[in-house]
């Protein structure tokens, strides 16, 4: 449906180890369309958010939709996610 959020986090928490809880319980919506900036502190927890829209990375509790669907069940190249590196390199042409 159109209107539905094309991202959402329901309650999902995201743990590298037992003592290492990146994401504890968050949730929010992104509309489609629109443009987000996700903004903290190094180690806060950007980019596990979006590796784990991108599927590199599964949640440890929670869940996450895509336009409506559960991301489980969306294969990554449907996601429509694309990434530009904060690294980058040039290349004598
Ligand atoms: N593969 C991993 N294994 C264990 N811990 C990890 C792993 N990836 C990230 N972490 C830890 O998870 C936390 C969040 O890392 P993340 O890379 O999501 O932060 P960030 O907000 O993107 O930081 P930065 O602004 O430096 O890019 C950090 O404490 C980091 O050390
Ligand atoms: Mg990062």
């Amino acid at each position: 449906m159109a209107n539905q959020p094309i991202i959402r986090f329901e309650n999902v928490t995201k743990k590298y180890s037992d003592d290492t809880t990146v994401l504890d319980n968050v949730s929010f919506e992104m509309e489609r369309g629109k443009f987000y900036t996700l903004l903290g502190p190094s180690g806060c927890g950007k980019t596990t958010i979006l590796r784990l829209i991108a599927g590199f990375i599964e949640p440890t509790d929670g869940t996450i939709y895509f336009n409506g669907k559960n991301i489980n069940n969306v294969p990554a190249n449907e996601r429509q996610v694309n990434t530009v590196f904060q690294d980058y390199a040039l290349f004598p042409i």
